[in-house]
């Protein structure tokens, strides 16, 4: 038989150079595959398989006396009285920082006006700033006279004595949930939300409404991680080291862009949170540890959003309920979202195939995952 050798010596050739090539390329990025492949697949695999995360309480229970001194900053801003006498359907925490003024403006000014939200929707709901001190020593005393001024005009700021650092997100968590027992206890459900995200609050609340009435406890709602690993790579602001926390997995968690719990919810975790080692700066895996030592899991809602934008659209104007990444925006996002005419949008049969149509194009693109699933658009 008649062989071409050079034929041959060529194939070979280059089957040995992309051969290289992608040994090259999987070494270079083996680290990184190594980081995200294989810690999503071991988590993945635990939470599909195993799922119980029973060392969460034998291993970081700790004794009241240690657990009390992870949260027992005291305030320098109080308002004991935001909540007397009033039936609050919603305590709604936005975590801020000291320095964030515009944003608690665009806030109030918006989404977060409860003197207009009680006009327009007949219900109480009541908004607190949570926030620590400045983080930076030199700046801390003329950031903390404004904030003094801030707080003498709306009276919204609850503030700790801890320094207000993302490591010390855990401390607001804490923070948030002692000062709801103290304060607000009677509230049916208490919201926490970033300081740069959009919340639907008409729309919130005509959903709370539905559960008030049909009684519904044990709710924990936002937009759900499951069985997220924790991140081993020393340069992420995520990073936990094995010593703080050695399995491959984190239970089942909210985002901590915004998330709804029920009055019942919220107590179950604040006595889970005095027995708890708060040593895990990550707020809402954190949150997840707690819910799971009480029994109580998340449930997706698929119009919170984990970390992106929703599109602006009236279709989505008319179901969303959080939306993240906003701050030079609120106000027109507020005044279309919150449009009479948003509501009409869907009305009849051909209203609501046209919207079904809009979020499928809108939700449905297979490289875009960030706001709502793509199930969003049949809901
Ligand atoms: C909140 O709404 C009320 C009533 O609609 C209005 O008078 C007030 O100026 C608003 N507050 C802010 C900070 O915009
Ligand atoms: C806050 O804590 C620091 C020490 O951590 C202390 O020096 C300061 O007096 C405290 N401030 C208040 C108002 O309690
Ligand atoms: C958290 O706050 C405390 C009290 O102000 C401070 O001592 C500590 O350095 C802060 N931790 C981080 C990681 O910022
Ligand atoms: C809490 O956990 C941290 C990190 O794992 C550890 O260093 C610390 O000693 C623990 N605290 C208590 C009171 O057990
Ligand atoms: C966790 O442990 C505490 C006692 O330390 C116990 O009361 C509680 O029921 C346990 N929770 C679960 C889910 O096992």
């Amino acid at each position: 038989m008649f062989i071409n050798f050079r034929r041959v010596r060529k194939c070979q050739f280059v089957q040995l150079i992309s051969m290289c090539c992608v040994l090259s390329v999987l070494m270079v990025c083996w680290e990184e595959l190594d980081h995200h492949v294989v810690s999503h697949v071991k988590s993945y695999s635990y939470r599909y398989l195993v799922n119980s995360y029973d060392f969460i309480n034998r291993s970081l229970s700790v004794s009241r006396r240690e657990a009390d001194s992870f949260g027992r900053f005291p305030y320098i801003i109080d308002h004991e009285n935001t909540c007397v006498g009033s039936d609050v359907l919603l305590l709604l925490f936005v975590k801020s920082s000291p320095k964030n003024f515009k944003r608690r403006h665009s806030i109030r000014s918006t989404w977060g006006n409860y003197t207009s939200l009680r006009q327009k929707l007949g219900v109480t709901v009541k908004v607190v700033f949570v926030m620590g001190i400045p983080a930076d020593g030199h700046e801390r005393s003329t950031l903390q006279q404004k904030l003094l001024a801030e707080d003498e005009i709306y009276g919204d700021l609850v503030q700790q004595n801890f320094s207000d650092t993302f490591h010390n997100l855990t401390l607001k968590l804490l923070m948030q949930f002692r000062w709801a027992h103290a304060r607000c206890a009677h509230a049916r459900f208490l919201m926490s939300a970033d300081d740069d995200i959009f919340v639907h609050v008409p729309n919130l609340v005509r959903y709370l409404q539905v559960l008030v009435q049909q009684g519904v406890k044990d709710v924990w709602m936002g937009h759900v991680h499951k069985g997220a690993p924790p991140v081993r790579r020393k340069s992420s602001k995520y990073y936990v080291p094995v010593q703080m926390y050695q399995w491959s997995s984190y239970p089942d968690y909210t985002s901590g862009a915004g998330y709804v719990v029920s009055r019942d919810v919220a107590d179950k975790i604040y006595h889970a949170t005095l027995s708890l080692n708060a040593s895990l700066h990550i707020d809402d895996v954190f949150m997840g540890m707690c819910a799971n030592m009480v029994g109580v899991s998340p449930q997706e809602h698929v119009y919170f959003a984990g970390e992106g934008k929703a599109p602006y659209h009236p279709c989505i104007y008319e179901k969303m309920i959080t939306s993240h990444g906003h701050e030079e925006d609120i106000g027109y996002l507020w005044r279309e979202a919150t449009a009479p005419e948003v509501n009409d949008v869907s009305s009849g049969l051909l209203g609501k195939l046209y919207c079904t149509a809009v979020k499928m194009l809108l939700l449905c693109k297979p490289y875009f995952s960030n706001t709502y699933p793509c199930r969003a658009a049949f809901s």
